[in-house]
């Protein structure tokens, strides 16, 4: 059976529905994701995101396997990979490198829209832009005037502002280091990155309103990011907790590998869970530790 872009959407969201990463009860997402097409704002050619036998990511190029290309756009858990090396590595054959960036998994996509909860007409801030597939999303829940995304690829940001301007979305749009934000557009109701961290960038803080929510992948000892969802205090600061384990590519300006008790970590990871943890933020750096669990 030949399944239109339409019916593989429908079939994800109802898979999605049915696991641990789904829409829980964010009728909104659903009804978004329904409406947005996915496959608008992914290349013709994209790397698998597992290596293969000969260690190389495999090239699905959609003119060569139309089929193959669409049903890995819709798979739940698979991001799909856009950029290998900052651009160095041209999509025209398997390859080898780091990634930078990619269309992030619809199932990671919606566990970070569900935690973000933006309200119609909230303003939000996005770092990493990428194809533009999330700032469709978020634009379709609060409208494009209330979106400001970031990218700093020129080329990725470009490509990302074509693919939503043919849809009629025009988000407010900056190249540049999302690391600063973007103080001119703020302060914001909601920031969301979708490039790890292992610091908590200060201007972020800065630049969300008091009670304004922070949803962000954090670097963890744990093996793998954590997304944090913390509020602000309105004097710089936030606290909040992880809500989820995630993979994600790091913002450039944090690739190099920090001693995690320079970066705010107390205690043996180990020691206790991560959803245990407390998040705290503020301008002169952040505080990890693990919640005391009281027992009666
Ligand atoms: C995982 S991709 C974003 C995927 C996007 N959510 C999507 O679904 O298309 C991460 C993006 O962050 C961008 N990025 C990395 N560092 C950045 C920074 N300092 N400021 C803004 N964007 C950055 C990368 O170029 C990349 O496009």
């Amino acid at each position: 059976m030949v399944m239109t872009a339409k019916g593989l959407r429908a079939r994800c969201a109802w898979e999605m529905s049915r696991g641990p990463r789904g829409f829980a009860d964010c009728s909104w997402l659903h009804q978004a994701f329904l409406d947005v097409p996915r496959e608008h704002f992914v290349p013709d050619r994209v790397w698998w995101p597992a290596p293969g036998d000969d260690g190389r990511y495999a090239l699905i190029d959609r003119n060569v396997r139309p089929r193959a290309w669409l049903k890995a756009v819709y798979l739940p858990g698979v991001a799909l990979i856009t950029q290998i090396d900052d651009g160095t590595v041209a999509p025209t054959a398997p390859a080898v490198g780091a990634f930078t960036s990619s269309i992030s998994s619809p199932g990671v996509v919606v566990e970070l829209l569900r935690h973000l909860a933006p309200e119609p007409g909230e303003s939000v801030l996005e770092v990493g832009t990428g194809t533009g597939y999330t700032t469709a999303l978020l634009a379709h829940r609060t409208g494009a005037a209330s979106v400001t995304t970031m990218e700093i690829d020129p080329h990725l940001a470009n490509r990302a502002r074509d693919r939503l301007r043919a849809l009629g979305t025009t988000p407010g749009f900056i190249v540049g280091d999302g690391e600063e934000g973007h103080a001119d557009g703020g302060p914001y109701d909601r920031i969301v990155s979708t490039a790890s961290v292992r610091r908590i960038p200060p201007a972020w803080l800065r630049q969300l309103k008091p009670g304004g929510v922070l949803v962000a992948p954090l670097d963890s000892p744990y093996g793998h990011d954590l997304l944090v969802r913390l509020v602000a205090d309105g004097r710089g600061g936030a606290t909040g907790t992880a809500v989820a384990r995630v993979e994600f590519m790091r913002v450039r300006g944090q690739r190099a590998p920090r001693p995690y008790a320079e970066l705010g970590w107390s205690g043996e990871p180990g020691a206790a869970a991560w959803e245990d943890l407390r998040v705290t933020a503020g301008q002169a750096g952040q505080c990890i530790t693990h919640a005391v669990v009281e027992h009666t």
